[in-house]
């Protein structure tokens, strides 16, 4: 089965697209490279041992994504992951968000429509939640009011789905929401390539036991946590793309929009990851305790029993292997800022 995989050399595409491959479907990776590499692609071939079809387009753009569509009548069903995802730049630069995050989803529905392809997974975020009254968050919580300007064009893209999903009864769609993707695959081969200063914690945490920057910032000790840092669910990337094959079979003749939150169920706080990384590698590094991060929420972490009931899907690999995969991958990188 084809399974066209937008934003396929990403970090949770680039992981999918392996998992795609081992279960017996055919994906076809669709990149414009902005936030990845092409040598990504040659890596996937190498884990995977298969050629992997792939075009470097922007699927914003219909002459782009079209031809796609017209060169293989046998796509059965989309996985869409190409966003922009950096929260920062999102707020310094909304309308690019807006407008690429936005365009690219309606762009892939069209096609889609023209070419009678039902099946379409979306990557969405826990951001939906904003900051959540009750954790562990089930998919049932409130959506609150967006906290920037990427968390808000992740609700807009459902809303639009849920949308689509009322007027045309033949789309099956399901969002994931993910919770924190970290680790990498344990081939050491993909991993996340962020570019400049990472933005997430385990990218600054690997880069700085690498001596790549000075020291790793701690952003609030004074939470109102057990260790006064904030808690996360940490989820092996490798748990995220199995996840991906599983809304891909997932079937509700009731429904044809389902929601799923995919988290380990899990909250560890920042001070707890970074222990652990540091005892499972033998590696120490400077740590620092900073002022909080505006618009961090200090607590959340999925109910995951929805994704465990009706996809049969839990997380399976351990914190500890998911940061030594993270670590694996970054003493494969050379710096490039
Ligand atoms: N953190 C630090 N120092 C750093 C980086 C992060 O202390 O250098 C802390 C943050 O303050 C936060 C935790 O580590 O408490 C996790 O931060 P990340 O940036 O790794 O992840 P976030 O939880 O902020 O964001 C992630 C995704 C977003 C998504 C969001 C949903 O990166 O795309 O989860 O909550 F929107």
């Amino acid at each position: 089965m084809k399974i066209l995989v937008t934003g396929g050399a990403g970090f949770i595409g680039s992981h999918t697209v392996v998992e795609l491959v081992h279960a017996g479907f055919e994906p076809i990776i669709v990149d414009n490279f902005s936030n990845s590499d092409l040598s990504i692609v040659g890596k996937i071939q190498e884990i995977t041992g298969r050629k992997i079809s792939f075009y470097q387009i922007d699927c914003k753009l219909d002459d782009h994504l079209e031809p796609i569509f017209l060169e293989n009548p046998e796509i059965e069903g989309v996985i869409h992951f190409a966003a922009y995802k950096a929260v920062g730049e999102s707020v310094s630069e909304p309308e690019k968000y807006y407008h690429n995050n936005i365009a690219s989803l309606t762009c892939v529905c069209r096609m889609m429509k023209k070419y009678g392809v039902n099946k379409f997974v979306f990557s969405s975020s826990c951001t939906v939640y904003g900051n959540p009254e009750v954790i562990p968050v089930n998919e049932k919580a409130p959506i609150k009011e967006a906290l920037n300007p990427y968390a808000h064009t992740k609700q807009l893209a459902e809303e639009i789905l849920f949308g689509l999903c009322q007027y045309n009864q033949d789309l099956e769609v399901v969002i994931l929401r993910y919770f924190n993707p970290i680790g990498a695959h344990e081939s050491g081969l993909i991993g996340e390539l962020p570019i400049g200063v990472p933005n997430n914690l385990v990218p600054y945490i690997t880069q700085t036991a690498a001596g790549w920057r000075d020291s790793l910032v701690v952003f609030g000790k004074d939470y109102s946590t057990a260790d006064g840092t904030c808690i996360r669910d940490f989820i092996h990337v490798e748990d995220l793309a199995k996840a991906h094959l599983k809304a891909l079979m997932w079937k509700n003749p009731e429904s044809n929009l389902e929601v799923f939150n995919i988290g380990s169920g899990v909250g560890h706080s920042v001070q707890s990851l970074i222990d652990i990384f540091i005892n499972e590698t033998g590696i120490d590094f400077p740590v620092k305790y900073g002022e909080r991060r505006p618009g961090d929420i200090p607590a959340i972490f999925a109910s995951a029993e929805k994704a465990l009931g009706l996809l049969n899907w839990k997380t399976e690999r351990t914190l500890e292997e998911a940061l030594r995969h993270a670590w694996n991958w970054q003493q494969t990188l050379e710096k490039t800022e």
